[in-house]
């Protein structure tokens, strides 16, 4: 394992994730909550920080326990704070050094450079400079601005890196991790998705022997693959949940449901359907609408999983970034991550003891591990759809006759993408009901219908994203197919808003 030691970088997990693509396996922890170093442990990576080292209230790390006796390499605010504190001097930049930039010199020797380019560049992001550093740290390589950019303790596996290696931008940075991670830290690079069934697959056997478990599918990634993993490793002991809301894209609970069963999973689908629109009936407000559905959801899982008898776990397919806990920037506690529940007041399911099989894996190591497993490509890449589904697509009131209209829409829209080799480009797209009735003319007559927009995002995980620049040919066909082909819909819009200021979906 490599221990990345989290101050709060925005960059942390890409650096945890730079060490995995090496099949490394690595954990992120909060630098005060600095886990035992044990054997285990083969390296440990300071992150960077949006403090300064020379502020008062930066985070103080003692690493009596780490430095010398295990590979370090500080990035960033880490590289700052060894300089900081072990000798050096550390002042304000003369000149602003973010962006692009390039190592001009660098020591050809040092275990961590080899196999670098010369002029190599690298993406430099910090308000501070290590002046000079302390007398046994050794300058290994400068940028024209920066020339303590790169440090090597002397005696030590001490590494300080003033730039960004995680970063796409800094060219040789992959290779700079690496030379760390399997040079320096000597990890084996065995955390493969193949290792990581194995390993999961005994590991759950192990934790749940005769046990079963309840999951609830959802079509997405994260629960199939779970599923899958928990099959493997209990068979028909693990009791499967797909819940029809009545606001799935077009044919989604048959064909899922299908392909769940020819996997072999023990599955059982429930059409609640009436449930869900009874509930959303007169509703309007977002947040409303998004409560009604949460409730209906819990209400029916529940009474379903009340059928499985001696149930003890429940089955979820969180993943990695959900857990991470946060380092507070603000200096206020760190954000809190389970709300609280009142335990009276408990669905029986919740009772249950959890099992979270992908909770250490991130978003594209659990396509590679279901990959592995043997599911299907088209489970795999499915766009990310939200568990309200069209509920929150449809603007104003939810009603069953909307959400077949939008279902054709939705349908047209994707079926296009996939037809223009576009889907797998597409992070995420949908349609999305406008409650407003717009003039038209087909053929000789005026119509008085319903618009829509269609909505397709670029994004790495659904935090930021922008609107992709499909283009107009498609654009148009999808326009043409969906007013000729679905009643009801004489106007197609398409949304060129980016996330931030606007949000993916509408509602
Ligand atoms: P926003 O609209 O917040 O969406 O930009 C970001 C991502 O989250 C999805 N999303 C949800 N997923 N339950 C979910 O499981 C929800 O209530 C929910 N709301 C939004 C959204 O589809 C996008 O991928």
């Amino acid at each position: 394992t490599i221990l990345i030691l989290d101050f709060g970088s925005q960059y942390t997990q890409l650096i945890a994730r730079r060490v995995r693509e090496l099949n490394v396996y690595s954990e992120i922890h909060p630098w005060d909550k600095c886990p035992e170093i044990t054997s285990n442990i083969k390296g440990v990576i300071l992150s960077g920080s949006p403090f300064s080292v020379r502020d008062e209230k930066a985070p103080k790390i003692d690493l009596s326990k780490i430095k010398g006796k295990v590979p370090l390499l500080g990035v960033c605010f880490g590289a700052q704070y060894m300089a900081h504190n072990f000798g050096g001097e550390v002042a304000a930049s003369d000149t602003r050094e973010y962006g692009r930039a390039n190592i001009v010199s660098h020591d050809h020797e040092s275990s961590l450079l080899a196999g670098i380019a010369e002029q190599s560049q690298v993406w430099m992001s910090h308000a501070d400079s290590i002046k000079t550093l302390p007398s046994d740290f050794d300058v290994i390589a400068s940028t024209a601005d920066v020339k303590n950019a790169a440090y090597a303790v002397q005696g030590e596996k001490t590494y300080g890196i003033q730039f960004h290696p995680e970063v796409y931008h800094s060219t040789d940075g992959g290779t700079m991790i690496y030379n760390f991670v399997v040079g320096i830290a000597e990890c084996k690079q065995d955390w493969t998705p193949d290792a990581f069934v194995e390993s999961t697959v005994d590991a759950l056997k192990e934790q749940l022997g005769d046990d079963r478990v309840i999951l609830g599918l959802s079509g997405g990634v994260d629960s199939s693959v779970a599923a899958t993993l928990l099959h493997h490793a209990i068979g028909s002991n693990l009791h499967c949940i797909f819940v029809n809301n009545g606001l799935l894209r077009k044919n989604e609970y048959t064909e899922v449901l299908e392909s769940y069963k020819g996997m072999g999973l023990n599955v059982k689908g429930v059409d609640a359907s009436e449930k869900f629109y009874s509930a959303l009936k007169g509703l309007t407000d977002p947040e409303e609408k998004r409560k009604a559905i949460g409730k209906v959801f819990v209400d029916v899982f529940d009474e379903e999983s009340k059928l499985v008898e001696n149930a003890k776990w429940l089955g979820q397919g969180t993943i990695y970034p959900d857990v991470i806990e946060s380092v507070s920037v603000t200096g206020g506690p760190s954000q809190t991550i389970k709300s609280h529940h009142n335990v009276g007041g408990l669905p029986d399911y919740m009772k249950l003891k959890v099992v979270e099989p992908l909770k250490s894996l991130f978003k594209d190591e659990v396509r590679r591990v279901g990959k592995s497993l043997g599911i299907s490509p088209a489970i795999l890449g499915r766009h990310p759809f939200p568990g309200p589904g069209l509920g929150i697509r449809i603007l104003g009131e939810v009603t069953p006759e909307t959400v077949a209209i939008l279902q054709e829409v939705d349908a047209v829209f994707i079926g296009e993408l996939k037809a223009a080799g576009l889907y797998d480009e597409v992070w995420q797209a949908g349609a999305i009901f406008l409650p407003v009735n717009t003039v038209g003319v087909m053929g000789d007559e005026r119509t008085y219908e319903n618009a829509v927009a269609l909505r397709a995002v670029t994004s790495t995980d659904g935090m930021t994203a922008d609107w992709c620049h499909l283009p107009y040919e498609v654009l148009g066909k999808i326009s043409n197919k969906i007013i000729n082909q679905v009643k009801g819909i004489n106007r197609v819009t398409y949304d060129i808003s980016s996330k931030p200021p606007a949000t993916i979906e509408w509602e």
